[in-house]
C-alpha cells in the first residue's frame, strides 16, 4: 500500500532545505521501493501571501490525510507586524494543535566528527546523545485566557495561562518513560516545582507514572538549573521531559552542544504516531536566499520520518549513514565550518548526501 508525504517548505530558508530533504527522500523511495507519493501546500507566511491566513483549509485537509508531514520552518520579518492571530506561526501551531501532536522529540546528538564545530570543549560533548521529549500542544502556548487587556488605571497588561491538564502530563509522561526504556533507563523531568503550582502537579504525576516504569530512574531538575547542566556536563542527561515552552529553549541549547542549531531534527507525533517533522530550527531571515543553509536537521528529519511514521528503518538507516559520510568527508556548510574542512552550499551539502547514499 502506498503512502504518503506532505512537505510543507514554509519561509525563509525552508524551501531550500526542504528542496534537498525532498531529493534524498526520492532517492530512498526508489532505492528501498517504499512506494511514497508526494505532494506539497503552503503554510505560514507563504500561505499569508497566497490567501491571507496561515493554515488555509486545503492544507490542513492534505495534512490530516498525509501518513507523514515534513516541514521547513515558517515565519519572517515581513510577517511580524500581523497581529497574533494572523502570524506565520500561527500556521505552524494550528498544525500541531489540529493533528494533537502532542509528542515532540528532540534527539541532540553529536556526530563526532563536529566535536570541534561545538562552542563547548570537546571532552564535554563527545559521545552526546540526549533525547529531549517536550510537550506541544498544551502548557503557556495553548492556555486560555490569553491576550492584552486594559486595566482600570488605563494601563495595559499582557497576559497567558500556564495550565496542564493529569491527562495531558501523564501521556508525555509515557512517551518520555518509554523512550528512556529504550535507551539508557534515566529521565529527568525538568520543571519549576519550587515556583509553579501547574508543575507541582507535573512532579507528582511523574512521580506517579514512574511506579509503572520501575526499569527507568526518574529525577527532577528545576529548569534554570537544567538549563546550567546542558552547558556545564550535558552527557549526565539521557531522556529529558518538559512542557511546552521550557522544552522550546532547552532544545535551542541542546542544538548547540551539536555544533550547530542546522545539525537538530525533530518528531512531533500523535496517539497515532502520524508525525509532522521539521529542523528544531527557523526560517533563518538573516540567510535566507543565500543558498548557505545547513539541510542536514531537515535531511535527519526525514530520517525520523521513515522510522516512526513510514516503517522504513532500513532507508532511515541509510540517510543517518549518508550525513555522517558526508561530514567524514569533510563537507561542512557555513554553520558548521572549522578549519581543515570544505565549505559548501545547501544544495552541494544535499547533493553530497545523495551521492552517499
Ligand atoms: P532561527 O532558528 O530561524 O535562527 C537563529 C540563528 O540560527 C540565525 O542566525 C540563523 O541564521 C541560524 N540558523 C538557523 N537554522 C540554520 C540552518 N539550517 N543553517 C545555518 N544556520 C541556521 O531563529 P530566529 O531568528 O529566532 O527566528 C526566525 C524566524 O523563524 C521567526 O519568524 C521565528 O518565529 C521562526 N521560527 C520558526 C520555527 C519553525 O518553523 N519550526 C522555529 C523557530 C523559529
Ligand atoms: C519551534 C519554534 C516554534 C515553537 C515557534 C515558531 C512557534 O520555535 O518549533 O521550536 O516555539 O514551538
Ligand atoms: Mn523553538
Amino acid at each position: 500500500m502506498s503512502k504518503s508525504v506532505l512537505l510543507l517548505p514554509g519561509d525563509g530558508i525552508g524551501p531550500e532545505i526542504v528542496a534537498e530533504a525532498e531529493k534524498v527522500l526520492h532517492k530512498v523511495n526508489e532505492k528501498f521501493g517504499l512506494g511514497l507519493k508526494f505532494d506539497s501546500a503552503l503554510v505560514g507566511g507563504a500561505a499569508i501571501d497566497d490567501s491571507g491566513v496561515p493554515l488555509p483549509e486545503e492544507t490542513l485537509s492534505k495534512a490530516r490525510d498525509a501518513d507523514a508531514i515534513l516541514l521547513g520552518a515558517v515565519g519572517g520579518p515581513k510577517w511580524d507586524a500581523l497581529e497574533m492571530a494572523l502570524r506565520p506561526e500561527k500556521g505552524l501551531l494550528g498544525l500541531r494543535s489540529n493533528l494533537a501532536l502532542f509528542a515532540n522529540l528532540r534527539p541532540a546528538i553529536l556526530y563526532p566528527q563536529l566535536a570541534s564545530a561545538s562552542s563547548l570543549k570537546p571532552e564535554v560533548v563527545s559521545g552526546l546523545d540526549i533525547m529531549i521529549v517536550r510537550e506541544l500542544t498544551g502548557g503557556i502556548y495553548f492556555g486560555q485566557p490569553r491576550g492584552v487587556r486594559e486595566l482600570e488605571n488605563g494601563e495595559r497588561q499582557g497576559y497567558n495561562t500556564y495550565v496542564y491538564t493529569e491527562s495531558e502530563i501523564r501521556r508525555i509522561g509515557r512517551v518520555a518513560f518509554e523512550a528512556a526504556q529504550q535507551r539508557n533507563k534515566k529521565l529527568c523531568s525538568v520543571d519549576k516545582a519550587n515556583v509553579l503550582e501547574v508543575t507541582v502537579l507535573w512532579r507528582e504525576i511523574m512521580e506517579d507514572l514512574a511506579k509503572e516504569y520501575p526499569d527507568v530512574e526518574l529525577s527532577h531538575m528545576y529548569v534554570d538549573n537544567a538549563a546550567m547542566q546542558l552547558v556545564r556536563a550535558p552527557k549526565q542527561f539521557d531522556v529529558i521531559v518538559t512542557g511546552n515552552m521550557f522544552g522550546d529553549i532547552l532544545s535551542d541549547e541542546a542544538a548547540m552542544l551539536t555544533g550547530s542549531i542546522g545539525m537538530l531534527p525533530s518528531a512531533s507525533l500523535n496517539a497515532d504516531k502520524q508525525g509532522m517533522y521539521e529542523p528544531c530550527h527557523g526560517s533563518a531571515p538573516d540567510i535566507a536566499g543565500q543558498g548557505i543553509a545547513n539541510p542536514l536537521a531537515t535531511i535527519l528529519s526525514a530520517a525520523m520520518m521513515l522510522r516512526y511514521s513510514l516503517q522504513a528503518e532500513e532507508a532511515a538507516q541509510a540517510i543517518e549513514a549518508a550525513v555522517s559520510k558526508v561530514l567524514d568527508q569533510g563537507l561542512r556548510t557555513a554553520d558548521i565550518m572549522s578549519e581543515g574542512h570544505t565549505r559548501v552550499s545547501t544544495l552541494e551539502m544535499g547533493e553530497a548526501v545523495l551521492a552517499a547514499l
